[in-house]
């Protein structure tokens, strides 16, 4: 196919590094020097020749230069006309140049038209317009627009747009795009036309078009001024009766936004597109936001507890962007922390509120640590608002959405829940209709709140995790109790010395009943860090802070909350740690103490390996863990995260170089252990658990069915016959997927023979129901079992994988890579081999999902020089590819630098 991607560029030498692949930087922005007043386009659609007609009004600024040629982005499309004024352009009035269109000498004030035609059924990149499972469906962010028509498709240019859309009436009942509806009707040969208005100025990245033959759920919201909003979500053909949870969910958002930040919307219809192909979550496009169906669609027997949480998270996540990222936009691309870190931090909150802030806190934290911690370790650090790109879609990451989100969340900190919300009324004040920059909104929260926020920014400008060293001492004189705080941060790509961060860390000193002391800091001298409240604020490499007051043996909380984005170190003993694992009154610090506590062990079992003995570990973890499940006063959803383990990943997190042998051994052998001394609690407290009646969907019905999921991985480690029983039970009698999805993966994870006749089984019940399929998918690829390399080969041939389906490809080969350490990283390198040789029939059909598979070589340095070798050797390979895409190119060769 044609790459858009490939950017050969002929002056350049065809050596594979540097194949004339462009870098941008965030310092090179200058304005466009034109207005795009308004916009027309008109699609005649059609599989291979789809056209595309657009009118431009456009007006040079006031300030630009005369002599400033028009620009156009356009990628991919073939240019049939082009007038000026409805004078058509001959040869010499334009150019066409690589990825784009310049006209020369224009006049001050014109209306350019194009025509292009344009090819969305061989579109697989699934970016721009392209046509999947019979229906056309769009995705501009970041720069797919510029594969519809030729455009300056970026995000500081803003227009109104009018959309009209002509296809064959019986396969596309439904034409959509942004806005209102204004007009439709019949046209002659079987064809029909709608026309869309949207009357709010946006960049072109927010531009939607739908069209095909879609199920509708309908229904309303009644917003805040009493304004009447219609609401509807369009599905593939039977699948309505799997919407409802997404209908409430988004009313809740609209509610959620209205009473906590008093953001009402704006347009009269509301509409969400659910479609199976689609590279990412979703897209809050103006008006008509395109989901992947996983976020929208749910129903107990085919959706778990959690897919339930993600799809209200997720539809929220969008609805909230109308207002941070629609109304308000980004200047240029570097800025996208500024609306998705703060649409993040507005969905955790609203889902905090759904739910339970806690657990919640807990699921985000976990997050941050297993991969944002390991992006900002790797070859592709970069900050928040990061400072260049090869590809932009790179860099939708973990760091610029949740470590962005951690950054809004610690404004929130410093300034209070009022003060964060003021900041906020000035940001859309201000900036309401433009595109803005992170700097526009540091200053809006500093000037609503007389704040100085100048160490703060540094949070926007380095890269890496910082990290944070405290040991305490104690006066039993005085009776006071210093803290002192060293903080570092390790170099990372192009930033070898960082400066200190303004770094809140949430302190509590727990006395020896397991309660909260009264902190009554004290400034002794004037480098202490100050205190307000429960916060420390440190501010330089080396700070103290000293309490009064204090008695004996008091325990230290450190971080309470996560309160920032930084890694922790304390040297509390195991006895310590167990007492604040039993009475932390910060559930996220209690979840922590049983986090480094088996860690701690974990580790210890390492290097007892290296040194050849048994492993032992010390029974206080074993009552440790027994307290904490017949705690009585906890949430099953609570213990569930406090009982498991830390995964292979957040572990590699917190070391430099490590055995992996070693590490999932040492792992594997600490819950083989608890479940085995444990055996009768976990059976106990999965059976009074285990809901046997009519399906509840409330709080304490996905409680309990989470903590019995726990309880029944313990007991499965025994590798006992009862075990299976209980597990295939479980799998035959369940009402919800929940139930029915963990029995699967515990036993096709664990040695039962009769495993793959259960897997079988599954499938043929399941094989119409694609989501539920995708679990299958993922679940097959995640089996630690020796076979599993040879399976996940031939499920490349099953009827339910296709290539072209980023979400079958995520379910299998992404959680092979990502959740499967075992086979993944086997000694033969069989494991990499795999990995690269998708991405060798991946990457010309779909850039954006290869660039992302090629991301598990990253950590490739932190492994054992063989492995490190295997890896490496496997970038090379990838790097060799003919014609690599620049999505690709980029992380591949950044891993190798
Ligand atoms: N703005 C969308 C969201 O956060 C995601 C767009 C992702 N785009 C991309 N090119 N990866 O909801
Ligand atoms: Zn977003």
């Amino acid at each position: 196919m044609s790459d858009s991607s490939n950017h050969q560029d002929s002056a350049s030498s065809n050596t594979k590094s540097q194949q004339g692949v462009q870098v941008h930087y965030r310092s090179d922005y200058k304005p466009y020097p034109y207005d795009i007043k308004d916009v027309y386009l008109a699609f005649d659609l059609a599989p291979n020749a789809t056209i595309v007609d657009t009118t431009l009004t456009i007006q040079r600024k006031a300030d630009a230069d005369n002599q400033a040629p028009l620009c156009l982005d356009g990628v991919d499309l073939e240019l049939l006309s082009i007038a000026i004024d409805d004078k058509e352009l001959d040869q010499s009035e334009y150019r066409l140049i690589e990825d784009g269109l310049e006209v020369l000498n224009v006049p001050e004030r014109f209306t350019l038209t194009t025509k292009v035609k344009i090819s969305p059924d061989t579109n697989t990149s699934l970016e721009g317009l392209y046509l999947s499972s019979g229906k056309y469906c769009t995705q501009c962010e970041a720069q797919g627009f510029r594969k519809i028509t030729f455009y300056p498709d970026r995000p500081d240019v803003m227009s109104t747009f009018k959309v009209r859309i002509e296809a064959v009436a019986d396969k596309f009942p439904h034409l959509l795009s942004n806005g209102n509806r204004i007009e439709h009707g019949e046209i002659e040969g079987g064809k029909h036309y709608a026309v869309w208005e949207d009357p709010f100025k946006k960049p072109s990245y927010l531009f939607a078009l739908c069209a095909g033959d879609y199920d509708l759920l309908t229904s309303s919201f009644t917003t805040m001024t009493g304004r009447e909003v219609r609401l509807e979500i369009y599905v593939d053909k039977g699948k309505l009766d799997q919407c409802h949870h997404a209908m409430e969910s988004l009313k809740k958002a609209m509610k959620w936004d209205e009473e906590v930040f008093g953001l009402e919307y704006d347009l009269d219809t509301y509409m969400i597109v659910a479609v199976g192909d689609f590279n990412m979550g979703a897209m809050e496009n103006k008006g008509l936001n395109i989901f992947n169906t996983k976020y929208v669609l749910a129903s107990p027997d085919t959706a778990t507890d959690t897919d339930f949480i993600d799809v209200e998270a997720v539809i929220g996540h969008e609805y909230f962007h109308n207002w941070t990222g629609n109304r308000v936009t980004c200047r240029d691309w570097f800025q996208l922390s500024l609306k998705e870190g703060l649409t993040v931090f507005r969905d955790q909150e609203f889902t905090a509120d759904q739910t339970d802030h806690g657990v919640k806190r807990i699921e985000d934290v976990k997050v941050i640590r297993s991969h944002q911690f390991a992006e900002d370790a790797g070859p592709m650090a970069h900050p928040i608002r990061p400072d260049s790109y090869i590809e932009m879609n790179n860099f939708y990451t973990v760091t610029v959405y949740n470590k962005g989100a951690e950054v809004i969340r610690m404004y929130q900190t410093l300034l209070g829940r009022d003060g964060f919300k003021r900041g906020l009324d000035v940001y859309f004040e201000r900036h309401d209709g433009q595109a803005v920059t992170c700097e526009d909104f540091v200053r809006a929260m500093e000037d609503a709140n007389g704040y100085d926020l100048q160490q703060f920014r540094r949070w926007y400008s380095q890269a890496g995790t910082p990290e944070v060293t405290v040991s305490s001492n104690y006066d039993a004189d005085k009776r006071q109790l210093t803290l002192s705080f060293t903080q570092s941060c390790r170099p990372t790509p192009g930033q070898e010395d960082k400066e200190p961060f303004h770094i809140p860390v949430k302190v509590g000193l727990i006395d020896t009943l397991g309660k909260d002391i009264e902190l009554k800091p004290v400034s002794l001298t004037d480098s202490d860090a100050r205190v307000e409240g429960d916060i420390v604020h440190l501010k330089s490499a080396q700070q103290s802070v000293t309490f009064d007051d204090v008695p004996r043996n008091v325990i230290p909380s450190i971080l309470r909350g996560f309160s920032a984005p930084v890694k922790l170190h304390y040297d509390y003993s195991l006895k310590e740690l167990i007492f604040l694992f039993a009475n932390d009154s910060d559930s996220f610090n209690r979840w922590q103490a049983g986090q480094e506590l088996f860690s701690r062990v974990i580790f210890d079992l390492c290097e007892q390996q290296e040194k050849g003995g048994t492993l032992r570990f010390d029974d206080s973890v074993v009552s440790a863990t027994k307290n904490l499940l017949d705690d009585n006063s906890l949430d099953g959803q609570f213990k569930s995260l406090a009982l498991t383990i830390p995964g292979v990943s957040t572990l590699l997190e917190q070391t430099n170089s490590i055995n992996i042998d070693h590490l999932i051994t040492a792992r594997d052998f600490l819950k083989k252990q608890l479940a085995e001394k444990l055996e009768l609690d976990w059976l106990l407290h999965y059976q009074t658990n285990r809901h046997l009646g009519d399906y509840e969907q409330d709080k304490e019905s996905v409680s309990k069915r989470a903590l019995c999921g726990t309880c029944l991985g313990y007991l499965m480690t025994l590798e006992k016959d009862s075990a299976y029983q209980l597990a295939l039970k479980q799998l035959e009698t369940a009402n919800n997927m929940t139930d029915a999805s963990i029995a699967l993966q515990l036993i096709v994870h664990s040695n039962y023979e009769q495993k793959l006749k259960v897997a079988e089984d599954f499938y043929q019940k399941w094989q119409s129901e694609e989501l539920v399929i995708n679990k299958w998918l993922s679940i097959m690829a995640t089996d630690p079992s020796d076979e599993t390399i040879d399976r996940i080969e031939s499920l490349l041939d099953h009827p339910s994988f296709e290539l072209k389906n980023p979400n079958k490809v995520r379910s299998l080969i992404g959680a092979f890579t990502s959740a499967n350490p075992r086979q993944f990283h086997r000694a033969d390198g069989r494991g990499y081999e795999y990995l690269a040789r998708q991405i060798k029939s991946l990457y010309a059909i779909n850039p954006q999902v290869s660039a992302r598979l090629t991301g598990a070589f990253n950590r490739w340095r932190k492994f054992d020089s063989e492995r490190q070798q295997k890896m490496r050797q496997q970038l090379e390979v990838i790097l060799s590819m003919p014609e690599l895409s620049k999505d690709v190119f980029e992380i591949a060769s950044k891993a190798l630098k």
